[in-house]
């Protein structure tokens, strides 16, 4: 059977690490040509993730970009059109926390939040969906959370960003599936990442305590997860958030 992505382009934002490097990694392996994108302060991240993808033999280029503005984000989706000839799919990955109780949240960290999290994910659907409906198709898929579906404690603003991604893409769906572009998006729990591992073993066990299965996941887990809504065999799937998250919003 053939790969999930064979053939297809596209970028994924906030690749220099982390989920989005997994993400990156695993649709390639599916057969994509990649975009990794970044902070420009994460160039040396991004290469890494490129060198990573084609020490495997998949192909993938470095395009800095910052989710929050909107012009770099149309440059983006231009450069990714000019490097592989075409933008197939779009993962709109890019996302931060802060935690701490609602009431100690300045009003700058939950602009900083929704900025870069909700409007983010806004401008990258924004100037994606015309590229792919001059196109004639497209798919892409959204980064939310657990945190899109539920309440988690101490990280509201990201809360109300996650919940945020979870509208826009039924709206975003609503309004262009018919059209040929498919938006979906997944929602993640607990998933291994530089971070995760440096954090105490009773944070990491806290986190996954309501899981049914009692592990972190694997970046390339929710990488697949994309890749298979991306893939045309997803072709009647559009709206739809996917959990993947070890069971977390079974008990929840
Ligand atoms: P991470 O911090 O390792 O990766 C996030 C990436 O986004 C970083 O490389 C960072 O440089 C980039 N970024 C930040 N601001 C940006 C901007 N303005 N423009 C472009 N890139 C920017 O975090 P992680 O864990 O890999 O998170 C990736 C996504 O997965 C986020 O949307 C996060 O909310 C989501 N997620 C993560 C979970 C986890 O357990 N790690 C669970 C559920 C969702």
């Amino acid at each position: 059977m053939a790969l999930l992505v064979e053939g297809k382009s596209g970028f994924v934002t906030g690749s220099a690490g982390g989920i989005g490097r997994g993400i990156a990694r695993e649709l390639a392996r599916e057969g994509a040509q990649v975009v990794v994108s970044d902070l420009p302060s994460a160039a040396a991240g991004g290469q890494e993730t490129v060198e990573a993808i084609r020490a495997g033999g998949g192909r993938a280029e470095w395009v800095p970009a910052d989710v929050t503005s909107s012009d770099e984000v149309a440059a983006l989706v231009q450069r990714t059109v000019e490097i592989f000839g075409a933008l197939d799919f779009a993962v709109n990955n890019a996302g931060i926390a802060i935690h701490k109780p609602l009431a100690e949240v300045s009003p700058e960290e939950f602009d900083q939040v929704i900025g870069i999290n909700l409007k983010g994910v806004f401008l990258g659907l924004k100037h994606a969906i015309p590229q792919m409906l001059t196109a004639g198709a497209g798919s892409i898929v959204n980064v939310a959370s657990v945190a899109g579906l539920t309440g988690v404690d101490l990280i509201s603003p990201y809360t109300a960003s996650k919940h945020g991604i979870v509208g826009l893409t039924k709206n975003a769906a609503l309004e262009y599936s018919g059209r040929g572009v498919r938006i979906n998006a997944v929602a993640p729990n607990a998933i291994r990442t530089p971070l995760m591992d440096a954090s105490p073993k009773d944070f990491v066990d806290g986190l996954i305590a309501p899981q049914a299965m009692k592990r972190v996941g694997e970046p390339e887990e929710v990488g697949f997860a994309v890749a298979a809504l991306l893939s045309d065999r997803a072709g009647f799937i559009t709206g739809v958030t996917l959990p993947v998250d070890g069971g977390y919003l079974t008990g929840a």
